[in-house]
């Protein structure tokens, strides 16, 4: 019997992290594509010390009461709505994120995602792809100006930052973001402006969103908050799904209630392949691929392992999730 501990590995993660996990566990590593069925899991981490699980994985508290053993939840994303944190923390199991490495990638895909929308890059390539283009065209493919326009981020966090910065200085936007918390790091470096959400919508040209999934933000972009937004601005979503209502979405981007979307999150992922959402001309949608670089990727892979290294032999998880399990971690 290995006297190494026992771990479940959701998925293949990089080697960056990998291989540590290996060296230093009795590692089981799921090797789907997809992930593995939830009574599945719960079977298979029944006798585990620890656990690396993917967004894709519902951590809740009957799985965790079917792992008696179980010390730490290293999951493999900054975001861990997946994850039931409360229970984790009641049953003295720590979990731990990724957060910091994706900062960047993400912002590149939230402004990849800005410019594709407003320049109508996706529609304009199936366009050439059909054989539709024939000539150069005076009134054919406008979309939207970004120079000096207004970025309105919502959740003026490490990403949404990031963005802004990105919009501030390379494109000279102005900055307005709302949040619950003032940034004051964004305020003096960017100008930024912190308002009500309701006067974000109103002036920005650009919106998007970088809130965590929760009680408050689920479902916060609906019909009449798409209605309070300019017939111009391009709405952006790099977090989570459930943050919009989709059906409210598709109904703004068909009325011109806004121009146009990009999404790479979607509720549910992947979206139905009959759905509306991947049939509109004015909305581009990625396939949650925000953190999806070779570095970026590695470096979660890295956090990931020290995470559930450190949950392993009771440290402090270097990225913490829940830190207030401490003093009642199992051993
Ligand atoms: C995250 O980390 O939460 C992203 O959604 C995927 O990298």
């Amino acid at each position: 019997m290995s006297s190494k501990p026992k771990v479940f590995v959701t998925r293949r993660i990089p080697e960056a992290g990998l291989s540590r996990i290996r060296q230093h566990c009795d590692a089981e590593v799921w090797p789907e594509q997809m992930p593995p069925p939830y009574d599945l899991l719960k079977q298979k981490i029944a006798t585990c010390d620890g656990l690396v699980s993917l967004l894709t994985d519902r951590i809740d508290a009957a799985l965790m009461d079917a792992a008696p053993r179980l010390k730490v939840v290293s999951n493999y994303a900054v975001g861990f709505n997946n994850i039931d944190v409360p229970s984790a923390t009641a049953r003295g199991i720590a979990v731990g994120n990724t957060p910091g490495v994706l900062t960047d990638a993400t912002a590149d895909m939230a402004f990849c995602l800005l410019i594709a929308a407003a320049r109508r890059v996706v529609d304009g390539h199936h366009y050439s792809q059909s054989g539709q283009w024939k000539t150069w065209e005076p009134l054919g493919h406008l979309g939207q100006d970004l120079a000096g326009r207004t970025l309105g981020v919502v959740g003026m966090g490490r990403i949404g930052y990031a963005l802004a910065r990105r919009c501030r200085f390379g494109w000279d936007m102005r900055v307005l973001y709302h949040d619950a918390y003032r940034n004051e790091k964004a305020e003096k470096d960017l100008d930024a402006r912190q308002v009500d959400l309701d006067t974000l919508l109103g002036q920005a040209d650009f919106v998007s969103v970088h809130t965590d999934l929760n009680d408050t933000t689920r479902g916060l972009f609906n019909a009449e908050r798409f209605q309070k937004m300019k017939p111009t601005a391009v709405f952006v979503n790099t977090a989570r799904g459930p943050i919009v209502v989709e059906k409210d979405l598709i109904a703004a981007l068909k009325t011109g209630a806004i121009f146009s979307a990009g999404l790479d999150v979607t509720d549910p992922e992947p979206p139905d392949p009959s759905s509306e959402l991947l049939r509109l001309p004015n909305l581009v949608v990625a396939p949650h691929i925000a953190s999806a670089t070779v570095g970026t990727r590695n470096a979660m892979a890295e956090i990931c392992a020290n995470n559930l290294l450190a949950g392993l032999s009771g440290q402090l998880l270097p990225a913490p999730v829940n830190p207030e399990v401490e003093g009642k971690r199992r051993r």
